[in-house]
């Protein structure tokens, strides 16, 4: 039994902030913003937009995509750093205003940038078991809420968006091998340090400590790659697509080149989009597919690196 890519979809608010404006709020410069990161330009959610209006849109998309009906969905999982309240979770909202009234589970997950993978091997376990058949997968960020507007090394990077999937129980290939692993000792380099139960009269922002995060993500990425091949038995020539997480694409080109992959096999959407946190691989995913690269039949790997620390992968035959 596998978990099938039965469909996928994507939102991105329309409001643009492309690197011009950024440099008249923070001292910085299109120049040093691009050669860094390769972010030109990044969506912001309007005011009265929330993660699970994000993520409604894009699950639309996915359902349509799919060919199912919302009834169909007996779980949503929604990964987002950003949810609309503290509970009820996002996913417990997007149900509702999806329409779905067969009582099927809803849940969120945090795991930060990871999350999408995080909630896509949780996904595939329950599909595995037999405990549920058709899942919506999402991931929506409205990071522009917890992002510092006056701190130029964090501001720059992140933006808004939502990407869903739809899997589905079939004998057919769908998800190879998904890994998942955190390690919390590093909780302290990349945070937002206040919540509910621990500071709550803060209302911080978030903080990362760029340079050693960096550090951390490109050697890891490395681990998760020989920790995926390891794990499905193949060989990096037979990954036809990297789908990774788009925080920067000095990362991005590391991976690609520790997979011997060429960029042409790597889908990049951190140009326009910026770092999307749980977001970031759902809608390159669905660009990937949208524009007819990614074909039926084919092998990609998704893998992600996050606050946490958390990272992970997902191998599939899509
Ligand atoms: N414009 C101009 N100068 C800047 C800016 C800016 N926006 N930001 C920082 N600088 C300056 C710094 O002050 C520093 O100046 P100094 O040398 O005089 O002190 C200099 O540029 C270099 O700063 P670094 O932080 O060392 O720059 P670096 O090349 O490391 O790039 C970046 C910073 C882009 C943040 C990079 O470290 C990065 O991408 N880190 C990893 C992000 C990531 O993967 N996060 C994980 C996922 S995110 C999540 O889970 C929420």
């Amino acid at each position: 039994m596998y978990s099938r890519i039965l469909g996928t979809g994507s939102y991105l608010p329309e409001r643009q902030m492309d690197n011009q404006e950024l440099s008249q709020m923070v001292e910085t410069s299109d120049e040093w913003i691009v050669s860094r990161t390769g972010i030109h330009s990044r969506h912001i959610a309007a005011e009265d937009e929330a993660a699970s209006d994000l993520a409604f849109k894009a699950s639309l998309k996915a359902i349509e995509n799919a060919g199912i009906e919302a009834a169909d969905l007996d779980l949503i999982i929604v990964a987002t750093t950003t949810p609309d309240l503290i509970f009820p979770s996002t996913a417990c909202l997007l149900q509702d205003k999806l329409g779905v009234r067969n009582h099927g589970g809803a849940f969120d997950i945090q795991a930060v940038c990871s999350g999408f993978v995080y909630a896509l091997s949780v996904a595939d376990s329950f599909i595995r078991s037999g405990m549920h058949r058709t899942v919506l997968v999402v991931g929506a960020e409205v990071m522009s809420r917890i992002v510092d507007w006056t701190d130029r090394s964090n501001c720059i990077l992140f933006g808004d968006g939502a990407g869903a999937m739809i899997l589905q129980a079939s004998q057919q290939p769908g998800i190879i091998s998904s890994r998942i692993h955190a390690d919390g000792r590093y909780a302290p380099q990349l945070c937002v340090p206040s919540g509910v139960s621990r500071h709550p009269e803060r209302n911080a922002k978030l903080a990362m400590e760029g340079s050693s995060v960096f550090r951390m993500a490109v050697n890891t990425l490395d681990e998760i790659v020989d920790d995926t091949l390891a794990a499905s038995g193949m060989q990096k020539s037979e990954i036809d697509w990297l789908v990774p997480h788009q925080a920067n694409i000095r990362i991005i080109q590391a991976t690609a080149k520790k997979l011997s992959m060429s960029m042409e096999q790597v889908i990049v959407t951190v140009a326009t989009h910026g770092n999307t946190s749980a977001a970031s691989i759902p809608l390159a995913f669905h660009e990937g597919v949208c524009d007819g690269r990614i074909k039926r039949g084919e092998v990609v790997l998704m893998e992600a690196f996050g606050g946490g620390f958390t990272w992970g992968s997902v191998l599939v035959r899509y």
